[in-house]
């Protein structure tokens, strides 16, 4: 039984029931890595004793890099996500290394997560906000921030104005509004946003998450009602082999003015 149900007022988690079967157990649910997390993290201003909370959070990998790495200001990270079972990852996760008083696992809407408006001082999310896009939700998480308050997040990204067909095809199914960098950083600056910072995540990143992802298949295979999604992730990793120059995660360091 999961200690983190999924709310029944998210009926949005339905589409995702066989990639959340697929992905199970994973520690990454997207490209990213400890040292990205890392380089990300020294990029962010912040007070003493921060408020924190990681949105989309999955089983919790960038949470755990944030609670090992800030763990001398003994400041508690608000972990959320749609996935009780991923939460329930976390948690033991969290409890094994010894970070559990500062990991809070937590389901909800990251679209509206019921977080007071200006009070964090960090919003982490690594490969989220593509599920809200990216004008809302930086529209809706600028709002939870204090003054001065910084928002860390990687997205998809064009890398290129032209992309091959291929990509610009899957990509317009998945994602039809991915932005260029360009293109994401006006629009953030548009929203009273000040661009810290922004990267693009080494390809390894993808790699190392996909090898996860390659592991999984493998095992699932036989499993009922999973075929189309390890098809489809298959054709995912296939694609980035082809085109992954024209597209990539972006770590975006912003802060509300
Ligand atoms: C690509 S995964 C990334 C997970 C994690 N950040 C990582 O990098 O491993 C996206 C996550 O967003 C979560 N998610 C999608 N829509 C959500 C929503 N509206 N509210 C909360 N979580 C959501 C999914 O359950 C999933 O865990």
């Amino acid at each position: 039984m999961s200690l983190h149900p999924p709310f029944p007022s998210m009926p949005f988690m339905e589409a995702f029931t066989p990639l959340l079967r697929l992905f199970k157990g994973m520690t990454r649910k997207g490209p990213g890595s400890e040292a990205s997390t890392l380089r990300a993290l020294s990029l962010c201003p912040l007070p003493v004793r921060p408020a924190i909370a990681d949105l989309g959070c999955g089983s919790g990998a960038s949470t755990l890099v944030l609670a090992r790495a800030l763990q001398p200001l003994r400041a508690p990270i608000l972990a959320l996500d749609a996935d009780g079972t991923a939460l329930d990852d976390l948690w033991e996760a969290a409890q094994a290394q010894g970070l559990l008083p500062l990991v809070r696992p937590r389901t909800g809407d990251m679209a509206n997560p019921g977080i007071p408006a200006g009070s964090l001082d960090l919003l982490w999310s690594e490969g989220a906000i593509a599920h809200i896009g990216w004008a809302e939700g930086l529209r809706v998480w600028r709002e939870l921030l204090r003054p001065g308050g910084v928002m860390a997040f990687t997205d998809a990204t064009w890398f290129e104005d032209s992309p091959p067909p291929a990509a610009r095809q899957a990509w317009g199914d998945w994602y039809p509004t991915m932005g260029t960098e360009e293109a994401n950083l006006r629009t953030a600056r548009g929203l009273g946003l000040e661009v810290l910072g922004h990267f693009r995540l080494p390809s390894q990143d993808w790699w190392d998450y996909f090898d996860q992802v390659e592991a999984r298949c493998r095992l699932c295979e036989e499993q009922e009602g999973l075929a189309e999604t390890i098809a489809s992730m298959r054709a995912e990793m296939d694609l980035y082999r082809r085109a992954g120059h024209a597209y990539g995660y972006v770590f975006y360091i912003l802060q509300k003015a």
